[in-house]
């Protein structure tokens, strides 16, 4: 993916091996959260950003995009993955999979 094709606060639901991964952009900067709440596995695609929080379209769990931290109890978070922009391309590191 493209990091220009991704607009500011934009959510963008891709599949790096085939995983559900969401790419928000908040800030200038981009993030990759695991596309499946961590509540009832609703796909977070459809979900509005406030801020750095991500809204669940679902039943509306908010969760720090930076983190993936649920805020009402941060035990509870969506996976993060880390990832590096290299010539204007997102390179997400999908951990455990080779
Ligand atoms: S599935 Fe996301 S809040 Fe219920």
């Amino acid at each position: 993916m493209e990091e220009g094709g991704l607009a500011e606060s934009s959510v963008e639901a891709v599949f790096p091996k085939g995983m559900p991964v969401l790419l928000i952009k908040k800030a200038g900067k981009v993030y990759a959260i695991s596309n499946r709440c961590a509540h009832m596995g609703c796909t977070l695609a459809g979900g509005e950003i406030d801020g750095f929080t991500l809204i669940c379209p679902c039943h509306n769990w908010k969760y720090d995009i930076r983190t993936g931290e649920f805020l009402s109890a941060k035990e509870i978070r969506v996976h993060t993955y880390p990832l590096k922009i290299s010539e204007g391309k997102i390179f997400i590191r999908i951990d455990g999979g080779g």
